[in-house]
């Protein structure tokens, strides 16, 4: 589980690196260590997880990396451009959708590109937003508004809203965990399925061990007080995933791993 390369993956760890953290550290006031010495590297068409228990800064580590908060140490760079604020390169998406009310599904999605290029690139984005809303399955709900939108479906809305400006790299701060367990599969097959498609690079937190192991190439698993990398694991899974290699003993030998190292530092 922890060897390099991976038959699933022959070109993963010889892919470029799109996103790059040096020993990045963050202290809040005077003497909060939420991160000491973090470093990642995220390389093209990868799914990266971070998980961690609470207050371990993952939500500090991944508002460094979209740009929103500075770090106190360390280096922070994507496609090599030092990462000094938000950035149209950075797609986010958190856990409630954050859809404007009064917007319909395709004016929400096209929102980022009124924001940065004006009224007319809006209008001219909608029939890509259209290819957006169709990969993601919600043809016929172009123009509802978000009430009348499931939450599975207003977070479907928000993916494309993430991915209408092409962005390099996804950040995503527990995007499913105000779905329901069934749409949350589902929602995480298909963020695979996007991922795939589009080869992207994708950063996730989470609580959930089976959500990190079923979507990731590679866990970061951090321990707290002060916030840190604790342990690095690959998971050697096949592509595409599928909810079937849940029951497998190779799914479940790393879940167990994974759990004992957090227990561990849990404990410390
Ligand atoms: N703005 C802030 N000012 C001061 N301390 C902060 C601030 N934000 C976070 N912290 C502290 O930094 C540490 C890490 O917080 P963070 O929110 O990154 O944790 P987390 O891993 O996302 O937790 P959770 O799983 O509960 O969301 C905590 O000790 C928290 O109290
Ligand atoms: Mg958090």
């Amino acid at each position: 589980m922890h060897s390099a390369a991976t038959a699933a993956h022959p070109d993963m760890h010889h892919s470029e690196t799109v996103y790059e953290l040096t020993n990045v550290g963050k202290t809040y006031g005077q003497d909060v260590v939420a991160l000491e010495n973090v470093s990642i590297a995220l390389h093209k068409g990868s799914f990266s997880s971070v998980i961690g228990s609470s207050g371990c800064g993952k939500s500090t580590l991944l508002k460094i990396m979209a740009g929103l908060i500075p770090p106190s140490k360390g280096r922070v760079v994507l496609q090599d451009q030092p990462v000094l604020g938000p950035r149209v390169d950075i797609g986010m998406m958190f856990q409630q959708a954050t859809l404007f009310p009064w917007r319909t599904t395709i004016e929400n999605i096209v929102l980022p590109i009124e924001i940065r290029d004006g009224q007319a690139a809006a209008e001219n984005a909608k029939s890509r937003a259209r290819e957006l809303i169709e990969l993601v399955g919600l043809k016929g709900f172009e123009n509802a508004y978000p009430s009348q939108l499931s939450g599975g479906m207003a977070q479907r809305a928000s993916i494309c809203r993430m991915l209408i400006t092409d962005p390099a790299v996804l950040l995503l701060d527990e995007p499913f965990s105000a779905v329901d367990e069934l749409t949350r599969d589902f929602m995480n097959m298909e963020l695979q399925r996007i991922c795939l498609d589009r080869n992207a690079t994708a950063f996730l937190v989470t609580h959930s061990i089976s959500e990190a192991v079923i979507l990731s190439d590679v866990v970061y698993v951090m321990a707290p007080r002060p916030g840190r990398v604790a342990e690095v694991v690959e998971v050697e899974l096949s592509r595409p995933r599928n909810l079937d290699m849940i029951t497998t003993p190779q799914f479940s030998e790393i879940v167990h791993h994974i759990r004992a190292r957090l227990d561990e530092e849990a404990g410390q």
